[in-house]
């Protein structure tokens, strides 16, 4: 299992359903100024976003690099693949990346997924994604916290040191046999400044707003215009 996958089979367990639908409703306003058709989703998780989208009329594709996620997409009828942005055909009117997914990539990383990103635009395309603040690291993702179902017991310990948030996943799941069979793993989180996306070849900053779904201004939401 993949680092991802273990993150999308512990998603349940962290509590992050009320801030996901704050996040998806101020997406869906921003995103209702720019009357889309067509939207590609990265990073696109389990899919709620695209089921919202769908239902306000949108054609949406949704790609992540998590086959745990795809399948769960896949099983409610949405067209989505395990694949790298770079791969996707076509054009659209919207790209998204929503709940910290620009945090996942590194400097390098982030430059290629931009560039694809612009790719996949059409001419007067917009892409809409969020980033964590330095407070979103240290005062809300930073720490260490439990859950635990019948069937599942998740512990998460997470430090922010070095502009790097090291995540570490265990999660415990009951086999049909009573005994538990344990996934470890640890996802790396980025922090990125804002000035690093205000001079892109491939894509013009044309709006940021720092904005609150905790207790801390602890996200950015950046709007982009393809170059
Ligand atoms: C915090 S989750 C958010 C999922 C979804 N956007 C939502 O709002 O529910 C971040 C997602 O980004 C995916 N991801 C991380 N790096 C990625 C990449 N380079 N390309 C596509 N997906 C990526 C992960 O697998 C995960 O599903």
């Amino acid at each position: 299992m993949t680092n991802l996958d273990l993150y999308a089979k512990a998603e349940h367990l962290l509590g992050i359903e009320e801030a996901t639908e704050a996040l998806y409703d101020l997406y869906r306003s921003e995103l209702d100024e720019y009357k889309i058709k067509t939207l590609l989703d990265v990073g696109c998780g389990r899919g709620g976003f695209m089921q919202r989208m769908i239902s306000d009329g949108v054609v949406c594709k949704g790609v992540d690099l998590s086959a745990v996620m795809i399948d769960e997409c896949l099983a409610q009828g949405l067209d989505a693949e395990c694949i790298d942005v770079s791969e996707v055909g076509g054009k659209y009117d919207a790209v998204v990346s929503i709940f910290d997914v620009l945090n996942f990539l590194d400097k390098d990383a982030l430059t290629k997924f931009l560039n694809a990103v612009s790719q996949k635009l059409n001419d007067d395309g917009v892409f809409i994604a969020d980033i964590n603040t330095r407070y979103g690291f240290s005062d809300v993702a930073e720490g260490t916290m439990s859950n635990d179902t019948e069937e599942e017991f998740l512990s998460v310990d997470a430090v922010f040191e070095n502009d790097e948030l090291h995540t570490k996943f265990t999660l415990f799941e009951k086999n049909a046999d009573g005994r538990y069979t344990k996934h470890q793993d640890t996802i790396i989180q980025y922090f990125h400044k804002i000035r690093a996306f205000e001079k892109l070849d491939s894509l013009k900053l044309v709006e940021k707003q720092t904005f609150s779904l905790y207790d801390t201004e602890d996200k950015t939401l950046l709007i982009f215009k393809k170059r």
